[in-house]
């Protein structure tokens, strides 16, 4: 394992002369547009990449990318990976791990989510404080990569909270409205059942997606620093659960996108 992400990182580095970057970003679901704010300096194809699993699912290019978003140096996914496409959770972290070997300081994630809490609308961004994990498995079950981190990580603190106190105060000074709250991972792909909904929120979850959790752990197990925001796509609260098709959730993430780019791009400014 550890070779297999040398190689992508020794492949990674001479094809990017070396590029540093400082942060990493994972674009969620219709959230690639973040992209047109970077500076790219290199963009390469995941299927180049050794080792890398190649992305399956609409809405999703599958490219990492290079460059400056407002002066800083970061790297990008554009497309993730999903655990329901059918990779192994190893698979689904592995460009997280090669962010963290590439040297990156902290992580930036962001996903399409259902909205779980009676006060979220559409299109509402919603910074996550705390995870439940739904999925059957995660990423840390087996051997310990010891190079990599502890047998037992601490998970009393998964979302920094100091980035979460610094997303709340550029919120503030830019004029958005953003909600606060705890992200259930489902595996998917089919959506919810509403009483599957109602289970959700009743264990504690302002929101439920189908993503974001097992790269969150294999960050926190190499004690890398992240925030992560939900955008709400759709709203899983009785009286208000529609049908949902992947059209309407990539026209609610393309709505509040702008003011998730502004968030993440502000937040990174930030940060030394
Ligand atoms: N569940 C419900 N609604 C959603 C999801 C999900 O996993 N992702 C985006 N909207």
């Amino acid at each position: 394992m550890i070779e297999t992400l040398q190689e992508a990182c020794d492949y990674i580095r001479q094809k990017t002369d070396n590029f540093q970057p400082h942060f990493g970003i994972v674009l969620g679901t219709g959230l690639g547009a973040l992209v047109q704010d970077i500076q790219i300096a290199y963009s390469l194809n995941y299927g180049d990449i050794p080792h890398f699993p190649v992305s399956t699912v609409e809405g999703h290019s599958g490219k990492l990318i290079f460059g400056e978003l407002g002066g800083r140096p970061v790297v990008v996914m554009q497309g993730r990976f999903h655990y329901y496409e059918g990779y192994s959770m190893e698979q689904v972290v592995f460009p997280i791990r090669v962010m963290k070997l590439l040297g990156i300081q902290k992580l930036f994630v962001s996903n399409a989510a259902g909205g779980l809490h009676p006060d979220f609308n559409t299109s509402d961004l919603m910074v996550i404080t705390d995870h439940i994990n739904l999925l059957p498995t995660n990423p840390l079950i087996g051997k310990n990569l010891d190079e990599l981190g502890p047998r037992f990580p601490d998970m009393s603190e998964p979302y920094s909270e100091l980035l979460v106190q610094q997303a709340l105060e550029v919120a503030e000074a830019n004029g958005l409205q953003v909600r606060t709250g705890v992200y259930a991972s489902a595996p998917g792909p089919m959506l919810e059942t509403k009483a599957e909904y109602h289970y959700i929120r009743t264990i504690g979850a302002d929101a439920v997606g189908m993503s974001t959790v097992p790269e969150v752990i294999a960050a926190v197990h190499m004690s890398l620093p992240v925030f992560a925001v939900s955008v709400i796509t759709d709203l899983c609260v009785p009286g208000k659960i529609k049908k949902v098709i992947l059209k309407d959730i990539l026209e609610a993430a393309a709505k509040a996108e702008p003011n998730m780019t502004l968030l993440i791009k502000e937040l990174i400014k930030r940060q030394d």
